[in-house]
């Protein structure tokens, strides 16, 4: 089964409005349809930046995605922004349980379940983040700690949801650090996924799900955890920002 390759920027509390459209407009500048043709190009932006982003990128095959939702529809829920105000704002894409949302939120894996479901009603892809923290891997327990956080997740889903679904493994300690994990050990944990995945769905629908890793990404890296059996994209914060490292990514990536 060959599975596109995926560059999703997650921008988090960066860039203003016009930041954003300004860094779109080179970036559409800058993107040759067919030269990167055999990848798929993601942002996630601000949700400020979702509606005028993806104004900018109609027409082109470059996607939009949101970085959290709330629950719920329509409702007196001041400061909330559902999956339905994020997908008519132009996401499709969302993602769920980044450890940021995780240690500073609050998001427990029981609302991180609750998120997915709440993203698939309203006709969002979930991109489910999972991954251990420093203390955890020197405990040993990065492959139970990310078998429970998928765990949580798994049992209210069908199969028909499953396959709208991206797992990123993220860990938490090569989250802005500068440190990754070799693209051994990345894979070895992209295949634990995978293979819970199949346990619970089937090995052919396992097979179709990508998983991304994501934690330090940049430039010089990149190709290697693509190059990874298991690995099928990158989730790149602090190198995305930037309009010359995000081309060096694609560029790596296109061939
Ligand atoms: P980083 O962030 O690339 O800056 O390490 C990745 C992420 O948090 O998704």
């Amino acid at each position: 089964m060959m599975r596109r390759v995926l560059l999703a920027a997650n921008w988090k509390m960066f860039k203003t409005v016009p930041a954003a459209l300004a860094f779109g407009r080179e970036l559409l500048r800058r993107y040759d349809v067919d030269h990167f043709s055999a990848i798929d190009v993601m942002i996630f932006p601000t949700a400020l930046a979702l509606w005028p982003l993806s104004q900018r990128f109609a027409g082109s095959p470059i996607q939009i995605g949101a970085q959290n939702l709330d629950l719920g529809t329509e409702g007196a829920l001041t400061g909330a922004l559902s999956g339905y105000l994020l997908r008519e704002a132009g996401a499709e894409y969302v993602l769920v349980g980044h450890s940021e949302r995780r240690q500073h939120f609050g998001e427990d894996d029981e609302l991180v379940a609750t998120k997915v479901q709440a993203a698939i009603s309203a006709h969002l892809h979930p991109i489910l983040c999972v991954g251990e923290t420093a203390e955890e891997r020197e405990r040993e327990e990065t492959l139970a700690i990310m078998r429970r956080q998928i765990g949580a997740v798994l049992p209210g889903l069908g199969s028909q949801d499953a396959i709208k679904l991206t797992v990123a493994y993220e860990p938490v300690w090569a989250i802005g650090s500068g440190k990754v994990p070799t693209a051994q050990d990345a894979n070895r944990a992209a295949a634990a996924i995978r293979h819970q995945l199949g346990e619970r769905f089937s090995p052919e629908l396992a097979d179709r799900i990508r998983i991304l890793y994501g934690g330090s990404v940049s430039p010089k890296n990149v190709r290697e955890f693509i190059e990874a059996p298991d690995i099928d994209g990158a989730l790149v914060g602090g190198a995305s920002l930037n309009l010359e490292t995000m081309v060096a990514m694609m560029e790596s990536l296109a061939h």
